[in-house]
C-alpha cells in the first residue's frame, strides 16, 4: 500500500508504533520496522543521551529498516536533556523522529537540517495547524479514545480525523482506537493516510513487557480504562486497577485543591515496575478504550500482515460488493 506516509517515511505498510514509556524499546521497535510498519524506540525511556545512544545502536543490529525515536515533552520538576538527546539522534543518523507534549519548535531547525523527517502527536485541530505551520512533515492526530494523554477537548476520532482532513495540507495518521483492518481502511476513508497504535503493540509477542501486563489487555473490556489527572488538566487514559481507583478518590475529595504531589507516588517511577515487573497495581499506566478489541497475543508480524489482509478484503470485497 502506498500513501504520503509510506512515501515520507520509506516503508511498506502506513503503519507506526507510537513511542510508548517502559515498552518501546528495540525488541519492539525492530520487530514494528521488520514486518513493514514504523518502529519507534521511546526516547525519555533511556534517559539519557549515552543510554539513548545505545538503544539506537542495539535496534540498528536488530533491523535494516527505518525506525524512529518518540521525544516527549512534558512538564517535569528535573527536565531530561532535551538538547542532548536531540544531538544523539542527530548523531546516530536516525532520519525520524516522532515529537508529542509540548511543542517541539526549538528543535525543529536542527532535525530538518539533519534530514529527519518530524511526525509531531496532537489531540486537537489548532494543535495540528500549528504542528504544520511551524514545519512537522506529518501529523500523529491522537483522537479521544487513544491510550496515554487525550488532552483536554475529548474529541473522538470520527470528529477529529475528517476536521483533520479538511484543514491539514500535510499528511497525517490516525491514533487513537486502532487495532485491525477496520481501523486502517476507516482511517484512509477519513483522510487519513495511515494509522498509529500503542496499545494493540503491547499485547504482542515481542513487546518487551511482563506477562502480566499483555493478560491484563485481554482481561479489559471497553469500560476498563478511567480518566485521571483530569483535576490538574494533564488527563491520561489509564487501564482501571487499585492505583486508579485510589488516584481518582483523591481527585474527587480534593477537588481545585489538588497538587500533583497529592498524587506522584501513583504516577512518578511506577513504569518499570508495572512493564518490567508486572505489578499491575503499583501505578496508573497508559492503556487505550481499545484493550476492549484486543483478545490475543500475536507476533508483530502476525498482527501487521493480518491487518493489511484484512484491510485489502474490505477495499477489493466488502466495499465494491455494497
Ligand atoms: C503504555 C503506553 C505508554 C505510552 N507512552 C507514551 C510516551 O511516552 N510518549 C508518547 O508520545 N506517547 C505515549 N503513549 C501514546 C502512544 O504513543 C499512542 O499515541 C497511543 O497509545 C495511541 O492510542 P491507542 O493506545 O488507542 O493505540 C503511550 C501509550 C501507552 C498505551
Amino acid at each position: 500500500m502506498k500513501t504520503r506516509i509510506t512515501e515520507i517515511f520509506g516503508i511498506q505498510y502506513p503503519i507506526i508504533q507510537g513511542g510508548m514509556h517502559y515498552v518501546g524499546f528495540s525488541e519492539l521497535a525492530a520487530a514494528v520496522s521488520n514486518a513493514g510498519g514504523l518502529g519507534i524506540i521511546t526516547g525519555l525511556t533511556q534517559g539519557t543521551p549515552e543510554k539513548l545512544k545505545q538503544e539506537i545502536e542495539r535496534c540498528k543490529v536488530m533491523t535494516d529498516k527505518p525506525f524512529g525515536v518518540n521525544l516527549t515533552f512534558l512538564p517535569s520538576l528535573k527536565p531530561p536533556d532535551y538538547p542532548g538527546l536531540v544531538q544523539t539522534i542527530i548523531d546516530s543518523g536516525v532520519k525520524i523522529v516522532e515529537t508529542a507534549g509540548y511543542n517541539p519548535e526549538k528543535y525543529l531547525p536542527s532535525l530538518k537540517e539533519a534530514g529527519i523527517k518530524v511526525i509531531h502527536k496532537c489531540t486537537s485541530i489548532r494543535h495540528s495547524l500549528k504542528a504544520q505551520s511551524i514545519g512537522c512533515d506529518a501529523i500523529s492526530v491522537d483522537g479521544f479514545e487513544c491510550g496515554g494523554h487525550p488532552g483536554e477537548d475529548d474529541v473522538p476520532n470520527f470528529i477529529l480525523l475528517p476536521l483533520a482532513a479538511d484543514k491539514l495540507e500535510v499528511p497525517f495518521v490516525a491514533s487513537g482506537g486502532m487495532s485491525d483492518g477496520r481501523s486502517l481502511v476507516a482511517s484512509l476513508a477519513m483522510g487519513a493516510e495511515g494509522m498509529n497504535m500503542g496499545t494493540r503493540f503491547i499485547a504482542t509477542k515481542e513487546a518487551p513487557v511482563h506477562d502480566n501486563v499483555k493478560r491484563a489487555l485481554l482481561n479489559a473490556s471497553e469500560l476498563d480504562t478511567r480518566l485521571v489527572m483530569r483535576s490538574l488538566r494533564n488527563t491520561e487514559r489509564v487501564l482501571n486497577n487499585a492505583a486508579t481507583e485510589q488516584l481518582l478518590k483523591k481527585e474527587h475529595l480534593m477537588g481545585s485543591n489538588i497538587d500533583f504531589k497529592d498524587i506522584q507516588d501513583k504516577v512518578v517511577g511506577v513504569y518499570p515496575k508495572i512493564m518490567l515487573e508486572g505489578d499491575m497495581d503499583a501505578g496508573v499506566w497508559s492503556c487505550g478504550l481499545v484493550a476492549g478489541l484486543i483478545d490475543d497475543i500475536p507476533s508483530v508480524e502476525e498482527l501487521i500482515n493480518r491487518i493489511m489482509a484484512e484491510a485489502s478484503n474490505l477495499i477489493n470485497r466488502r466495499l465494491p460488493a455494497l
